[in-house]
């Protein structure tokens, strides 16, 4: 259950009015306070603490209240009886919404042809377990992974096949697939991988390289079969790719692999719409949306339908990608995750969106998110300086796990080391502000200690090793005697509703992360100092511990799933 709610809607129902309620720092004097009294005061013409005086009555009289107590200017302390927290960590859970969104997620959003690298880590990661959170609460997701497919850079990395190939068939304006077999041509992921920077290398070097490359990219887009099914070639190859990295970062299949291309596919549409409500200008041969407003206080340039060479411009894919998913599944909001540098591209998007009527600007929501830096605090690069790649990220994380294993000397095999070295990985990300930039070391990620991965699974795994090691049946006996640990631990297992509401809401995978630390904390406590299984522990008692045990395993797994990680058997 819900404890924070139940308690907020019980006091407010009984003191007639909105109570501020919150969870203190310090639990001894109270397992919530609020600064009613005071904010009350002056409209009932009374001072703060005498004001408060008159509210403790009415708020002992809860049932669930032990005790209520006044502190400094008229702070009132409430502290809730055991056998109520004890029966409602039994309460069945209240966690599925009612009236549930359906939300369009879009996150991942990869690039054909182009390796997966350090900005793709906090858009997956992030929105992988956004929408497990979404999930958990009862709302229906569509995840969208947006593939970045359709602009110059495919120009440029056909042209550079091309180059190197000049014999193959795709390159001919008569070209008939037909008469092919697409095995016959093979493009590895390695030699992708090259392609895209060699072909932006010459871009910038060759201007009859660059203007062939933007020609193929009008022709690509403009339907080619040749330039298609080269593409097509490539795009498997990259799909493939995509999937890999997916599972290596434990992350949900997408439920739509929908890029630029596809969406394009709706923009004769949408250019007939747009011209329906006359708000497509030309523009020294671009096609363009003015969306400035008087009220603008900031640069607001106008939205690009068609550039002035007639290519579909990203903008122009976004919006189609809207009225794509409006039609098929009439999401209530869309969330898209990417960088902070995209700011500017979505206000636009949105905005032309809703002068369609598609979707007022609060139902599309940019999440934007901070860069990760390196330990220098400029953003991070592998050794040779160059962008590092995701499986350059995931195998560094590794061997930093593996150094400490060894060092410990411990003997773990490969499939928890790559276990705890996603947890150390994918911890760090979660439990920063997604809006702010961080620093990112694989050596402090994997401690064993503090706001880490592997500590949090070295919580779970310890505690779950109790648990295993116990013969009898764990089953919920009436209550014996609860020490302060033991309490406190049932509290913050009976925030974890709270907690993942609270991380929906604010789309805040921080809140979720902390609030796994502070767990762990809790129950690390209880592990040391209320002995389980221990031959002068009483039957009672340890029938209750075991029990509290439990349930503190469960909501930690919870916890642990929500981040998309897994548990392994020991550590
Ligand atoms: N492919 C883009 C990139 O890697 C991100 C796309 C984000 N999603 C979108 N609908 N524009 O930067």
């Amino acid at each position: 259950m819900n404890l924070y709610k139940f308690v907020s809607n019980s006091l407010n129902k009984k003191l007639g009015f909105v109570a501020n309620l919150e969870i203190p720092k310090n639990r001894e004097f109270g397992d919530f306070s609020t600064n009613a009294a005071m904010v009350m005061a002056k409209s009932a013409g009374k001072n703060p603490r005498e004001f408060a005086g008159e509210l403790l009555p009415k708020i002992s009289e809860l049932n669930f209240v032990s005790d209520a107590s006044i502190a400094g200017p008229g702070f009132i302390n409430i502290k809730l009886k055991n056998d109520f927290i004890w029966e409602s960590v039994n309460q069945k859970s209240d966690i599925k919404n009612q009236n549930p969104y359906i939300i369009d997620m879009d996150y991942g959003a990869y690039n054909v042809a182009k390796s997966l690298h350090i900005g793709h880590l906090r858009t997956s990661i992030v929105g992988d377990t956004l929408n497990r959170i979404a999930k958990f609460l009862g709302h229906k997701t569509i995840s969208y992974n947006h593939i970045g497919d359709w602009g110059r850079p495919m120009g440029l990395v056909i042209a550079y096949i091309e180059s190197l190939h000049p014999d193959w068939p795709f390159f001919q304006d008569n070209f008939d697939l037909k008469k092919i077999k697409p095995e016959d041509y093979k493009i590895s992921a390695a030699e992708l991988d090259n392609y895209y920077p060699a072909a932006s290398a010459r871009g910038k070097e060759d201007e009859d390289f660059l203007n062939h490359a933007r020609e193929i990219t009008a022709k690509l887009q403009n339907g080619h079969a040749g330039y298609n099914a080269i593409y097509d070639i490539f795009l498997k190859v990259s799909l493939d790719m995509m999937d890999s990295i997916i599972k290596k970062l434990n992350m949900m299949p997408f439920d739509k692999t929908l890029g630029e291309r596809n969406a394009s596919q709706n923009l004769a549409n949408l250019e007939k719409i747009l011209n329906d409500k006359k708000l497509l200008e030309d523009s020294e041969g671009a096609k363009i949306v003015n969306i400035r407003r008087e009220t603008d206080t900031e640069p607001m340039p106008p939205f690009m339908f068609y550039n002035s060479r007639g290519a579909d411009t990203y903008e122009a894919t976004d919006l189609a990608a809207i009225l794509y998913r409006k039609t098929n599944d009439n999401p209530d909001k869309i969330w898209y995750l990417t960088d902070s540098r995209q700011q500017l591209h979505f206000k636009q998007v949105f905005r032309v969106a809703e002068m369609l009527d598609l979707y007022p600007i609060e139902n599309l929501e940019h999440l934007y998110f901070g860069t990760i830096n390196g330990p220098g605090g400029q953003p991070f690069k592998t050794r040779d300086g160059n962008v590092a790649g995701l499986t350059d990220i995931i195998e560094m994380v590794n061997n930093a796990v593996r150094a400490r294993i060894t060092e410990s000397e411990k003997n773990l095999d490969d499939k928890t080391v790559e276990a705890i070295a996603l947890a150390a990985l994918k911890f760090n990300d979660l439990i920063h502000d997604v809006k702010s930039d961080y620093t990112f070391d694989p050596a402090s990620v994997t401690s064993f200690e503090g706001r880490t991965g592997p500590y949090i699974l070295y919580t779970a795994v310890r505690l779950n090793s109790v648990l295993k090691k116990s013969d009898t049946k764990i089953k919920n006996k009436s209550m014996v005697d609860i020490t302060s640990d033991e309490r406190n631990l049932l509290v913050g297992i009976l925030d974890f509703e709270r907690t993942v509401q609270g991380a929906f809401d604010n789309r805040a995978t921080d809140i979720l992360a902390n609030y796994a630390y502070d767990l762990c904390q809790l129950i690390n406590t209880f592990y040391h100092n209320c002995p389980i299984l221990h031959e002068d522990v009483k039957a009672d008692i340890r029938a209750q511990r075991l029990y509290i045990a439990k349930i503190a395993f469960n909501t930690l797994s919870s916890v642990i799933s929500l981040m998309g990680l897994n548990i392994p058997d020991k550590m």
